[in-house]
């Protein structure tokens, strides 16, 4: 190709873009020449003054373009042709064709989980009662902070060699702690550390689900349960909870996995009966089916435990879930599963493929602040603080909307109440957004009918917004 002078001086009006903190002066020369080729100022094939013009140009010395120069002809911007000197090697990157102009070519995958959509988080409200949000007034951070400090050193060492399941000694505190607050029965083996219940759910799906297979939910669940199962191309059957939790009698029988919430119900709180926990047991061992017991509220318990985990009741048939997303901070992103040795297997053998093996400062900060005690002192801490919330917000409710039925939450960061008889969702909603207040309808988390009932969060919220936010509603 002809090369062609771009103008007198050859460079089209370029001058040294401001320097960055710390950057090299050849650095700044390059990165200039760079953002000049991708916007098109100096056009694919244009030939560059000799180097002597180039850096009378831009103020510096002859040595300084000729390294710049040089590392971006090593990046394949310019290129050296012949006798016609240093020309720009590749075209313009406009802001508009670096989208492309055709249509992605996503996935199956990437089709449903964007079409899973998960919580609104959008607005500006006076008070906000919706759920999923971080309590950092809550967070340990000193605990936390030390734990890290002390932790940093070891993780560095560990020089990347590292176990997919996690570190042996945070499997093991897990493993103590489960076994003693959940009456969980748990081997270091059975633990692998997730990048928190989301990342877990994610990969079981994976391993255990595909376009044709079935997975069971309660219904209401949690989204972003469905959300991961459903990605998957599995059918996601919704079985309805009542008043006690999942219906074991309405259960499809061919599932692979049932993603349950037995300590909790999410989103109605209740605790699932002995009886529907032993049924439940029988129908996935009779049909070799997994059942992923998400224990997201249990360290979150307000007044009496909840009840032991289902996991130590059938270590076999059980996957236990746990996040620290609520009892610590949701940044951390650090959870944990309990699994079967086989299932554990083969997890520890498709992990290389996707994130390899959780963060090891994380695993270790965690191991550290279980094994100290601090974590058990700051669940008693915060225990006391939600309970005292919890409390104020149902007397709130009480007085100014008696006709809601609030339920008492045993454990976890929100209340379930149900509304009045006629009594729609959208109307409460509407009315709750003209007073500055936000609540989280349960219909979104519902497949099928479910009475019109409200979420309200109040762990992140102070006594004074609580009553507050109750007034405005009434
Ligand atoms: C029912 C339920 N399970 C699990 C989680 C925690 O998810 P993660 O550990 O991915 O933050 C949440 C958090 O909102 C939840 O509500």
């Amino acid at each position: 190709m002809e090369a062609v002078m771009p103008d007198p001086d050859g460079l089209n009006g370029v001058t040294l873009l401001p320097a960055l903190p710390g950057e090299a002066l050849h650095t700044r020369v390059a990165r200039t020449l760079r953002d000049a080729v991708t916007r098109g100022v100096l056009s694919e094939g244009s030939r560059l003054p000799g180097h002597r013009r180039l850096a009378a140009a831009l103020g510096v010395s002859r040595n300084t373009v000729v390294d710049a120069v040089a590392g971006l002809e090593a990046e394949g911007y310019l290129r050296v042709q012949g006798r016609s000197g240093t020309v720009v090697g590749v075209p313009a990157m406009h802001a508009s064709v670096a989208a492309p102009d055709a249509p992605l070519p996503l996935s199956a995958w990437a089709t449903r989980a964007l079409a899973g959509g998960l919580f609104d988080a959008g607005g500006d409200y006076a008070v906000d009662f919706r759920v999923g949000q971080p309590v950092p007034e809550l967070y340990p951070e000193a605990a936390w902070t030390a734990a890290l400090a002390r932790q940093a050193g070891r993780a560095v060492q560990s020089h990347g060699a590292f176990d997919p399941l996690g570190p042996l000694e945070t499997r093991r505190a897990l493993a103590a702690y489960l076994n003693a607050e959940r009456g969980a029965r748990v081997t270091p083996e059975m633990v692998m550390l997730t990048g928190g219940t989301q990342s877990a759910l994610d990969a079981l799906a994976r391993v255990f689900l595909e376009p044709g297979r079935v997975a069971a939910v309660e219904d209401p669940t949690y989204p972003g349960a469905r959300a991961a199962l459903a990605a998957t191309g599995a059918a996601v059957r919704a079985v309805a909870v009542d008043d006690c939790g999942l219906r074991p009698g309405a259960l499809p029988p061919q599932a692979t996995v049932l993603y349950l919430t037995p300590g909790c119900q999410y989103p109605t709180t209740v605790a699932l009966p002995a009886a529907r926990r032993a049924e439940l047991i029988a129908w996935a061992r009779h049909g070799n089916a997994f059942i992923l017991e998400d224990d997201y509220a249990a360290d979150l318990h307000h007044t009496a435990r909840p009840p032991s985990v289902m996991q130590g009741l059938a270590p076999d048939r059980v996957i236990l879930l746990g996040s620290f997303s609520k009892s610590l901070a949701p940044v951390t992103r650090s959870g944990f599963l309990v699994a079967p040795p086989p299932v554990v297997r083969v997890l520890a053998g498709t992990r290389p493929l996707t994130d390899r093996a959780p963060g090891t400062l994380d695993a270790l900060a965690l191991a550290d602040v279980l094994a100290s005690g601090a974590y058990a002192r700051h669940l008693r801490r915060v225990r006391q603080v939600i309970a005292h919330r919890q409390e104020v917000l149902l007397a709130a409710l009480a007085a100014g909307l008696p006709e809601w039925q609030a339920q008492p939450a045993r454990s976890g960061l929100h209340l379930y109440a149900r509304l009045p008889p006629g009594l729609p969702e959208q109307q409460v909603l509407r009315h709750a957004a003209r007073q500055g207040v936000a609540l989280t309808p349960v219909a979104p988390l519902a497949a099928g009918v479910h009475p019109p009932a409200m979420l309200l969060a109040f762990a992140h919220l102070t006594p004074e917004t609580i009553r507050a936010g109750v007034r405005r509603l009434t």
